[in-house]
């Protein structure tokens, strides 16, 4: 029987905005203003693509959903808050985030922002407290060195400091601290900024699934099944960007929910501005070969990554 995608994203996106809610609805003491502004947020109908690699995950590893869910809303608050601060003035400057208004343009840029601390705060505590204490501590982290400075935030640093420098390349940012190798071309560059603001969260994802099914096992993942789901992961991420850079191209708001034909002007380092189109599309091609091929011993088990890996190449929003 072929893996029906559709259904299962549905059942899934409907169970991970289940517990988004309750886990709120739970956490007492927060000013009425700032709840709304979160809510807004969080709650706005996003495609719930992490939380689902969580579980398909969690789900390849032999663990279930109810392992898995604490590991999945803490990705989705954390994509939330990165999607507020990105949507800021400051940064991308946006008016348009899944359909509505961005998170500033309806609360207010100081209320946006204390909605993404308090989303990316909550995250971690909702791994400290519905997941066993082992799987806990493992969790955080990997969801703490996937949306950090080494992570998803230099990432975006890494992004804004290229704006409008693509032509004159290769000058900064990368090497000046010395701490990690200098990408010697600009496609590299624009790999290099890829996996860390899109591709290490969608990792994470993929890690986070398999420590969720470890439960209280003292015997820690199998390695293999590890480097499988990270090259996966690391690939999905890519694959990802790629198409998002195109979609900034090539569609619309109305089919988005966000504004397109902004990265050429703000002069963002992206595939279509850097490769062109036919060549964006061909290596958003051979990483998905590249993840299939991955996961390929899995058998059966990997029939919900396979579909979804397929659906983020093909993706239209
Ligand atoms: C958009 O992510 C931001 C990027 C990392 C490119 P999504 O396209 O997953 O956004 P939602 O969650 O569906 O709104
Ligand atoms: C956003 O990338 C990445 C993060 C939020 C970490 P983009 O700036 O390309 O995302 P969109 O196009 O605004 O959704
Ligand atoms: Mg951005
Ligand atoms: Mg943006
Ligand atoms: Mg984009």
């Amino acid at each position: 029987m072929t893996f029906k995608l559709t259904d299962y994203l549905q059942s899934q996106q409907s169970l991970v905005e289940r517990r988004l809610s309750e886990v709120l609805a739970k956490e007492i003491g927060i000013p009425a203003q700032l709840r709304q502004a979160m809510e807004y947020s969080l709650l706005a109908p996003g495609k719930r693509l992490r939380p689902a690699l969580v579980f398909l995950s969690c789900e390849s590893s032999g663990g279930t959903d109810e392992q898995a869910w604490p590991a999945a809303c803490a990705v989705e608050m954390i994509h939330t808050y990165s999607l507020i601060h990105d949507d800021l003035p400051a940064m991308d400057d946006d008016d348009l985030r899944r359909g509505l208004p961005t998170c500033h343009k309806k609360f207010g840029e100081a209320l946006a922002i204390l909605a993404g601390d308090a989303l990316l705060t909550l995250a971690f505590g909702v791994l400290a407290e519905y997941c066993p204490a082992k799987t806990a501590a493992n969790c955080c982290a990997i969801v703490a060195q996937a949306s950090g400075a080494g992570g998803m935030v230099g990432g975006q640093f890494e992004d804004m400091a290229w704006e409008d420098n693509v032509a004159g390349a290769l000058r900064v940012p990368f090497g000046a601290d010395g701490t990690r190798s200098v990408p010697t071309t600009l496609a590299e560059a624009l790999e290099h900024i890829h996996s860390q603001k899109t591709g290490a969260l969608f990792r994470a994802c993929l890690k986070l699934g398999v420590w969720a099914a470890q439960g209280e096992n003292p015997g820690g993942p199998d390695a293999d099944l590890i480097e499988r789901l990270d090259r996966y992961g690391h690939c999905f991420g890519l694959v990802f960007q790629i198409t998002d850079d195109l979609l900034d191209v090539e569609s619309n708001a109305d089919q988005l929910g966000k504004r397109t034909q902004k990265d050429a002007a703000r002069g963002k380092l992206t595939y279509p501005g850097l490769l062109g189109i036919p060549q964006s599309r061909q290596r958003a091609q051979d990483l998905t070969d590249e993840a299939l091929a991955a996961i390929a011993p899995l058998g059966v088990r990997r029939e919900g990554l396979a579909a979804l890996m397929q659906f983020c190449l093909a993706r239209n929003r």
